[in-house]
């Protein structure tokens, strides 16, 4: 029998555990992946705590998965052995309901969440369905490359579909893995830049990446400086604290949009004269299917954006997750395996 290397959660609030589990095999329409790197998200507390729907255990974390094709199950025709591939958040879909029918992958009514609803990348080979494999430039390593597989596609995604045109501007609501790479696409996007951190600490990186201001939340009165500069016409709120995100939106422009990403416990409080008084909305955006990755790895291999890593082996997983959620990672945890 052949083992892998993978790491575990048992149940929810348990920690990870180093586990030597047999290899899974693919089905008809799926594919093996010998993983060579998963990025560490901090949607992998869900799996962590145990707060979300259809989630069961014992389940291996992680969305953010690149590696090479080990074997395809055998309706799968458009996947080689050895091809460089990775899956993402979005982890299949029925390809039967009306969403899909629509090409609108990420609304299935049956769609699957890697890490969630099947096995993930915290190990060394993962089964997934073949209709949310991703294709992998070779001009992208591995490491470097998973975290655009769910930092990169959901900002990059959020920021292409919203409203702002050029010389807009956006603003970044932490700089975390999500944050950092939000900068680099919303600076390359040609949008006029403000990182907003809490502390000094992040001001040259964010400026490095391309930030054209910075704005410190523990000491300066960020909604009167955003409003200084003409309000922000989209407000990309990656922080995992709803009460954060409510501080923020009287900094949104006449007809700004606050573009909630992060997910947190508690509640965006809002009265209805901040959204009506200058048309401002507030609303949510959720990853995005493969083809919406391939096209943000391609944008970054063009662009030049690289997710800055700090790299962990597959048994250090638990120090890189601390690491993360402690806001010490600089900026994107990855764990590596298998490399080629
Ligand atoms: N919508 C989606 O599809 C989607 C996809 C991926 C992730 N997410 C969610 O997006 C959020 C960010 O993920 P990530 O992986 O980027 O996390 P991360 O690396 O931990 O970064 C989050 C950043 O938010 C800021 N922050 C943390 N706690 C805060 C607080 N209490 N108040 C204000 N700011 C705070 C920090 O930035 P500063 O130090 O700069 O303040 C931190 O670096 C998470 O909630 C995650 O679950 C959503
Ligand atoms: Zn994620």
């Amino acid at each position: 029998m052949q083992t892998m290397r993978a790491i575990v959660v048992e149940k929810a609030g348990a920690a990870f555990t180093l586990v030597e589990r047999k290899i899974p095999q693919p089905g008809p329409d799926e594919i093996l992946i010998q993983i060579e790197a998963c990025g560490v998200c901090h949607s992998d507390l869900f799996v962590k705590e145990g707060i979300f729907p259809g989630l069961e255990y014992p389940r291996i974390p992680g969305h953010e998965v690149v590696g090479r094709v080990a074997k395809c199950g055998k309706n799968v025709k458009i996947w080689e052995k050895d091809q460089r591939v990775g899956i993402g958040w979005h982890g299949g879909h029925c390809l039967e309901c009306e969403a899909c029918r629509r090409g609108n992958f990420i609304h299935c009514e049956k769609a699957k969440i890697t890490g969630i609803h099947f096995d993930g990348g915290y190990a060394e080979y993962l089964v997934a369905p073949s209709e949310a494999i991703v294709k992998i430039p070779e001009e992208l390593n591995s490491a470097e490359a998973a975290p655009l597989l769910c930092a990169g596609v959901t900002t990059f995604n959020a920021l292409r579909n919203s409203s702002a045109r050029p010389g807009d501007i956006i603003a970044v609501q932490g700089i975390g893995g999500l944050g950092h790479l939000a900068i680099q696409y919303a600076n390359k996007l040609g949008y006029e830049v403000v990182a907003i951190s809490q502390g000094s600490k992040k001001k040259k990186l964010a400026k490095r990446l391309g930030a054209h201001h910075y704005l410190d939340s523990n000491v300066q009165q960020v909604t009167e400086e955003l409003q200084k500069m003409g309000g922000a016409k989209i407000i990309l709120a990656t922080a995992p604290n709803g009460s954060a995100m409510s501080t923020l939106i009287d900094g949104l422009s006449v007809k700004g949009t606050m573009i909630v990403i992060g997910v947190a416990g508690d509640l965006i409080k809002v009265s209805p004269t901040q959204l009506i008084t200058g048309q401002k909305s507030i609303k949510g955006w959720p990853s995005g299917d493969a083809k919406a990755s391939e096209d943000t790895l391609y944008f970054s291999f063009l662009q030049n954006i690289t997710p800055k890593i700090e790299t962990y082996p597959l048994e250090r997983a638990s120090e890189a997750y601390q690491q993360m959620i402690n806001n010490k990672a600089q900026f994107r945890a990855v764990l590596t395996m298998n490399e080629s």
